[in-house]
Order: C-alpha cells, then sequence, then structure tokens
C-alpha cells in the first residue's frame, strides 16, 4: 500500500510557524519509521555530540527540536540534564511516552518536556537563570521553518529567541542540509545519511520552488521500504513527503552572526568533519557550532 501522509496543502501552516506537514499525526509516525527508533542515531553522530557537550563542560541541555526524542533521549542517557521542546504535539507525544516508560529511572523522572514554538520561545518557556549550558537544533529542523512573508523575519526572530536561550559562554549547535549543493544540482548529495542509522530509505526526489526566481522551497519526497510485519507479506512502500527552507551556508552562518548580535565564534562542520569551501569532498549536512562570548 502506497501512504501518502501529507495533504497537498502542505505548504500552509497549521499553528504559527509550525508547517502543516508536522500538524498531521502520521507525519510523526512515518518519521519515528524512518528514523529507525528513539535509539536511531549513528555511532558517528553520538560520538561528535557528546564530546563536544562534554568538551565545553555543558550539563542543561535545551533541545529546541526535540520531535520524538532521538537526541533528547541519548543526552537523558548519558547523564546531561534536559529540556526538551517541540511545536508539535504529535512528535512531542512519542517522547511522552518514552518519559512515561521509563519514569522509574531517574534521569528520566528529571527529564523536562514542553510544547513551545520557536517564534515564542521567549514566552513558551522558562529560561533558567543566564540560560542553558547548550541549545541544540538537529536533524534538519530549523529549515523546516518557512519565510511566507519573503523577507526571512521569521527566520531572524526564530534564531533570535534560540539564541536567547544560551548562557553567556554556551553553546548553539544548528544544522540544515546542504542546500548549496541541492540548488546547484537539483539533487541531495550522494552519501549516507550521518544522523540516522535506519537502512529505511528507498529514494528521495527532490522538487526546489523558485519565487521571482530565488529559490524558496524545497521539497524532497521519501520513498521507504517497509519490512513486512509477517513472513508471507511483502515489503510495503510508503511514501512522505517535508518542505524545506533551502539555507545557503554563507547567508544562514550571517543569520546566526546575527542572531547573537556578533558576539560569538561560530565554526561549521561538514557531515562532523573540519569543513573548508572548494574541499574535494562534498557534505550531505553542515552543522555549526556557535559559541555565545557576550
Ligand atoms: C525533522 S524533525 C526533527 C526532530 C528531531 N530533532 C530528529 O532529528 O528526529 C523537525 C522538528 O522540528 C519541529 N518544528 C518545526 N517548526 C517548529 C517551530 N516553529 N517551533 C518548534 N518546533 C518546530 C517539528 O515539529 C519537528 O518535530
Amino acid at each position: 500500500m502506497v501512504d501518502s501522509i501529507y495533504r497537498t496543502r502542505s505548504l500552509g501552516v497549521a499553528a504559527e510557524g509550525l508547517p502543516d506537514q508536522y500538524a498531521d499525526g502520521r507525519a510523526a509516525r512515518v518519521w519515528q519509521l524512518y528514523i529507525g527508533d528513539t535509539r536511531g542515531r549513528t555511532a558517528e553522530y553520538r560520538s561528535w555530540l557528546l564530546a563536544l557537550l562534554r568538551r565545553h563542560r555543558c550539563r542543561a541541555v535545551l533541545d529546541v527540536a526535540c520531535g520524538t526524542g532521538v537526541d533528547s533521549i541519548m543526552l537523558v542517557e548519558d547523564g546531561f540534564s534536559v529540556t526538551s521542546v517541540d511545536a508539535s504535539d504529535k512528535m512531542l507525544k512519542y517522547a511522552l511516552k518514552e518519559r512515561w516508560n521509563r519514569r522509574k529511572e531517574e534521569a528520566f523522572d528529571k527529564w523536562v518536556i514542553e510544547e513551545a514554538n520557536w517564534l515564542t520561545l521567549d514566552k513558551d518557556l522558562q529560561k533558567p537563570g543566564d540560560g542553558f549550558d547548550a541549545v541544540i537544533c538537529l536533524g534538519n529542523s530549523f529549515a523546516h521553518l518557512p519565510d511566507f512573508k519573503g523577507d526571512q523575519s521569521d527566520h531572524k526572530l526564530a534564531l533570535k529567541n534560540i539564541a536567547s536561550m544560551v548562557r553567556p559562554g554556551g553553546l548553539m549547535v544548528i544544522d540544515h542540509r546542504n542546500y548549496d549543493y541541492i540548488l546547484a544540482t537539483g539533487c541531495a548529495p550522494p552519501g549516507k545519511n550521518i544522523y540516522y542509522k535506519s537502512d529505511l530509505t528507498k529514494d528521495i526526489t527532490t522538487s526546489v520552488l523558485l519565487v521571482n526566481n530565488k529559490a524558496h522551497m524545497v521539497t524532497l519526497d521519501y520513498t521507504l521500504q517497509v519490512p513486512a510485519q509477517e513472513p508471507e507479506e511483502a515489503p510495503e512502500l510508503s511514501k512522505f513527503r517535508l518542505s524545506y527552507y533551502p539555507h545557503r551556508l554563507e547567508a544562514f552562518t550571517e543569520l546566526l552572526k546575527n542572531a547573537f548580535q556578533g558576539q560569538c565564534q561560530h565554526s561549521v562542520l561538514g557531515d562532523f568533519q573540519p569543513y573548508q569551501p572548494g574541499q574535494a569532498y562534498t557534505p550531505c549536512y553542515f552543522i555549526h557550532v556557535v559559541k555565545k562570548t557576550g
């Protein structure tokens, strides 16, 4: 059975700034399938993130796009004090369920999960003291925020709100797919998914929407081959569509620096490796690490 989970009006917004795509509970279910399960992160990603946070002596971490909880669970298990937010209650449902199932473990009992939107984060979430030691926004999440006003004012507001949650001396870690490559070639870069262990992806089709000759939205149509439940059944194909704002590396770096009013040190990695523009290897993802200096 082919399961098309998104309504065609997925270009609309359900809650302010929350793409309609995540308001649909089926999206959360298929996302859960896509990432494997809540323990679906690759060893490479896990060791990079944990080492970074430990090197910077981060303890209190805010995950502003926790989704089903995949990063947050990893951090709770590794002894961090974790606050997790997301604008989609359908995604949060999975994180809340895991928290409930493991409530007898002290670390899970202390795990804070709230519904919050980046556009109103300052009102939705009480900042502890000077802020969190680290704020993460990973899994190509930020690119879900559309630019319906056409001036990126929502991107600027959301990044300012997210940056305001970082304490002075703390870190923000945020990523996006390599949209420079996608816009130049019309395809996602070849290469394995550095984030998810899941090997279910069969195909990703890319479409680029231009508005006034400017790239405005990239749509990825994912086809997953879902294993059969019973031995005699054939595997099923499941399709889902996600739309993203195509952040270019240079422009996004500028947005980030402005969100910290220039009071930051910025570095960028490609697929968790040091990145140099023009290098031979084309990363699938760029990961920005910003240290708040002011
Ligand atoms: C691709 S999922 C990633 C979730 C998780 N980080 C992961 O890697 O599996 C993106 C998440 O961003 C959330 N999101 C999108 N727009 C948001 C907004 N304006 N405020 C808060 N969360 C938002 C969605 O609800 C979704 O759970």
